[in-house]
Order: structure tokens, then C-alpha cells, then sequence
């Protein structure tokens, strides 16, 4: 990543999900608050996005949008929505069984953590993301609870995450957790990433889980969504956000180890929670997975 920059999927993501909301075929898989908090993120980042932003939602645009996706990765932008449905019912059914708490690594816009800290008055929540990305996000929303809600800048790739800064904002391993990291693996070399693994391991509580995504390894090696056209190859490469880091999924079972794995989810799996999607393209590559300690 750019180290002055946020994160361009990050904001990529918001506006999907902005475009998603103002498409009548797809406008419930994101939610209205949900639609508002990446507007307003992009409507105070920068000129450009709000530019965008007022482009994106209007009508005229929507078949644009749907050339653009054809022309770079076919299905993305359902697959965005989707995985995001997946996580956050997975995040919602630790809270309902006595998870106390939430961390979200790489967070980038999303309003996940915002969304939680509304519905579960109990429940303490970080955020831990890239210092260029997560200075946005602060800015953009100053009012969010600091009491239950830290956030935390960290370079994973230059520091590793160490359970200190967490503690100190009162953070408890002796809890139950729920861990996420969302699209952010991919941009981590291995040894960080298996670094990582143990970390949140040593800052578990028995019962604590961790969603995470990863990128599929394709048969020839090469880490991408199936159907990514070399112009977004170019383009991640360009933002110096590519993809460093991709398994399959009996690999990953030794990876994630000390974590016991419990299930995968992949695009035919995210199919199946939204209706009529039956013929709709969905991106494949990228998997959830979800882990318990
Ligand atoms: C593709 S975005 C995903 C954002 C969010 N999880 C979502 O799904 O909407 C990648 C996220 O990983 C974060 N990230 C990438 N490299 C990082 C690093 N070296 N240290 C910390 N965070 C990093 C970015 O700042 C960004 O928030």
C-alpha cells in the first residue's frame, strides 16, 4: 500500500456497495445505513470521490458500471456485497452465544464495526488498519463511541500486531473474541499472515472464532479472481496493493493452525443468500473461511 494514500479497493468497495444500494435488482443485499456511512466516507474523502459519488448515483451510470465490471472482474461487486452479508451474520451469531468482543483487521470503509455497536450495547469493538487508510476513517466519522469503539493504526507489514495496544484500550483475551479480517490476507506475505495466526491465537479466549478472507490458489499458481482481466492486474499493481498471498484450501488447514477450521464459503455458498441470484454472475476466487480456537 501506498503509505500516504488509503487503500483504493477500500474505497473501491464503498462505492460498490453505494452502487449495489441504488440498483432496484440488488438494493437489499446492502443496507440503507450501511449505503449511507460508505457516502458519506466518500463524500469527505477527497474531491474526486465526491465527484464520483454523485455519478455513481445516478441512473444513466448503472449499465456504465455494469460494462466496467464485465471489462475487469465479472460478478465483483455482488461478490463484495455478499461477503460482507456472510461475515456479519457470522459476527451476529458469536454475539448472540456470549462473544464479548469484535476486532476487525483492515477494516478499510466498512461500516460493519458502526453497524455492531448500534445493535450490541455491550459488546467492545477495534478497529486495526493501515495508519493512511484508517485517518480517513476517523476523520470521516469523529462522533463514533470511543468508549466501545478503538481504532488502532498498525503496518502490518512493517510491525507486527502485538496484543499490547489492544490491552491497553482495554481489550481482554480472557474473553471471547470475534476476529475479522476481510479482504486483507491477499495484500500480507505468508509469514506474516501465518504470524498473524498465532498472535490472535495468544489473545483468544476458548470459543473465539476468526473470518477471514483468502485468495484461492488457481491451478497455475497465479493468485486472482477467476475472471480478473490483466487490466486490473495492471491497475492493483499501479496502487501497489497486489496480491502477494493466496492458498488452497488443504494448505490452509495446516496454516491456520492452532485455529481448528469449521467451514468455507465460496461464491456458490454466497449465492445462496440473496434471492434471484440464481443466474447472476458472482466472482470466484476469493473464499471465507471460518475458524475457532
Ligand atoms: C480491500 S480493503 C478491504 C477493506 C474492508 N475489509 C472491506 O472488505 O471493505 C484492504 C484493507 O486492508 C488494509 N491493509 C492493506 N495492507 C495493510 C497493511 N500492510 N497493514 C494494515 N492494513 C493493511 C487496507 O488499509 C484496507 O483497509
Amino acid at each position: 500500500m501506498q503509505n500516504e494514500q488509503a487503500s483504493r479497493t477500500a474505497l473501491l468497495i464503498a462505492a460498490s456497495l453505494v452502487l449495489l444500494h441504488h440498483d432496484p435488482k440488488c438494493s437489499g443485499l446492502v443496507s440503507k445505513t450501511s449505503a449511507a456511512s460508505c457516502a458519506h466516507m466518500l463524500e469527505t474523502y477527497s474531491l474526486q470521490t465526491r465527484l464520483f459519488l454523485k455519478i455513481i448515483r445516478q441512473g444513466w451510470f448503472r449499465p456504465i458500471s455494469k460494462l466496467i465490471e464485465r471489462m475487469t472482474i465479472p460478478g465483483i461487486l455482488l461478490h463484495y456485497a455478499l461477503r460482507k452479508k456472510c461475515i456479519a451474520s457470522l459476527a451476529r451469531s458469536a454475539l448472540g452465544n456470549g462473544t464479548t468482543q469484535v476486532v476487525i483487521i483492515g477494516g478499510g470503509f466498512d461500516p460493519l464495526s458502526f453497524e455492531l455497536h448500534e445493535n450490541f450495547g455491550e459488546v467492545r469493538f477495534w478497529e486495526i488498519d493501515h495508519p493512511a487508510t484508517q485517518r480517513h476513517k476517523v476523520r470521516a466519522f469523529p462522533k463514533i463511541g470511543a468508549e466501545r469503539l478503538h481504532f488502532i493504526a498498525v503496518d502490518l507489514n512493517a510491525t507486527a500486531l502485538n496484543g499490547e495496544a489492544l490491552i491497553k484500550s482495554g481489550f481482554d483475551p480472557a474473553q471471547r473474541t470475534f476476529w475479522i479480517a476481510e479482504g486483507l490476507l491477499m495484500y500480507l506475505p505468508a509469514d506474516i499472515v501465518s504470524s498473524l495466526m498465532r498472535t490472535l491465537k495468544s489473545l483468544s479466549a476458548s470459543g473465539s472464532q476468526f473470518a477471514f478472507t483468502f485468495m484461492e490458489k488457481q491451478n497455475d499458481g497465479r493468485i486472482r479472481f477467476h475472471s480478473q482481466s490483466k487490466l486490473v492486474d495492471c491497475w492493483l499493481v499501479g496502487r501497489d496493493e497486489p496480491f502477494v498471498w493466496g492458498t488452497t484450501r488443504d494448505e490452509l488447514v495446516d496454516l491456520v493452525r492452532p485455529w481448528s477450521m469449521i467451514r468455507f464459503f465460496d461464491h456458490d455458498n454466497l449465492r445462496d443468500l440473496g434471492p434471484g441470484l440464481a443466474d447472476e454472475p458472482i466472482a470466484q476466487g476469493e473464499v471465507i473461511c471460518l475458524a475457532e480456537i
